[in-house]
């Protein structure tokens, strides 16, 4: 029998998946074995590492539970998830036929705090009150061809004004809500400003990013989730343009075209005709959809 050495073992797992009939699965396992085996070539890898990394999967298994999802924490710090977003959009878009105006609203990572059954609210409703800075977010949702799409559901969540999201506080909801546009297109609702944060820093994945000589905040930003009838559904966040750490997000999840001005307003009405007795925000931003394919 032929002895396999150091540079065929990849070659002889990739070997005994002839019998494979699922080819997309045999693809994706082919090209994962052929990476790490040459990953493992290129470190020297020792055996002390093996184990270590061995440990490090195992309590990253463990620190999850209904609530915490450590090993999606992880592909989200290795930019990983981040990527995932990136090649579905590029995806979407190949064959799309839009000009650089019309492009579709970047997506980012959904994140951890995203909680189903959000209190269905009417337009302008104001989430936000007993919180931070209050803000007025508006604007309009269209499909790529401009065209305004009315009563998309719009599920918006952020965290409080130290950083924290309710999921982390205890068991009810605030600072989210869901809202559907208007017969135009159109959205608004009052939130707050949101502030920067760190991600959960308590498990294995804050210890690599500590050992990796990383911080672990997200620059401020407002999570919105926007299903259309007959579009894809769009996961993004709203950032805040003179947020600090929009440079270097724990999670590679900014993309310059959703940092948006939030620009300060004295008291007075504000564009939605509330009458604010204290300086607030506004923070504008347009979706644009992509048609669903087929
Ligand atoms: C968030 O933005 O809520 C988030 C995203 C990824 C990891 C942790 C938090
Ligand atoms: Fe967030």
């Amino acid at each position: 029998m032929a002895q396999l050495e150091v540079s065929d073992f990849a070659q002889a797992v990739i070997d005994r998946m002839g019998e494979c009939r699922d080819e997309r699965f045999k693809q994706v396992m082919t090209a994962l074995v052929k990476h790490a085996h040459a990953f493992m070539r290129e470190v020297d890898l020792t055996p002390e590492e093996w184990m270590a990394g061995i440990q490090f999967l195992t309590a990253t298994g463990q620190k999850c539970d209904e609530r915490r999802q450590e090993f999606i924490l992880l592909s989200d710090t290795l930019g990983i998830s981040m990527l995932t977003v990136a090649l579905a959009q590029a995806r979407g878009a190949k064959g799309l036929d839009a000009h650089p105006g019309e492009m579709p609203t970047e997506a980012t990572v959904q994140g951890p705090f995203f909680w189903p059954g959000a209190p269905k609210l009417d337009l302008g409703a104001d989430i936000g009150e007993g919180y931070g800075e209050p803000t007025l977010y508006h604007g309009r949702v269209t499909d790529t061809s401009g065209q305004p799409l009315a009563g998309c559901e719009l599920d918006v969540w952020s965290g409080d004004e130290g950083g924290l999201y309710d999921m982390q506080k205890g068991d009810s909801m605030s600072l989210r809500a869901q809202f559907q546009t208007d017969q135009d297109g159109n959205y608004r609702f009052w939130s707050i400003k949101p502030t920067f944060y760190p991600v959960p820093g308590d498990g294995p994945v804050g210890a690599m990013l500590d050992k990796m000589g990383r911080h672990l905040n997200r620059p401020g930003h407002m999570h919105m989730m926007l299903n259309a009838p007959g579009h894809e559904k769009l996961v993004t966040h709203i950032f805040v343009k003179d947020s600090p750490y929009l440079d270097s997000d724990a999670v590679f999840g900014v993309r310059n075209s959703l940092v948006v001005d939030f620009p300060k307003h004295g008291p007075g009405k504000a564009p939605d005709g509330r009458a604010m007795s204290k300086p607030y925000y506004t923070a504008k931003y347009d979706f644009r959809l992509v048609p669903s394919a087929g």
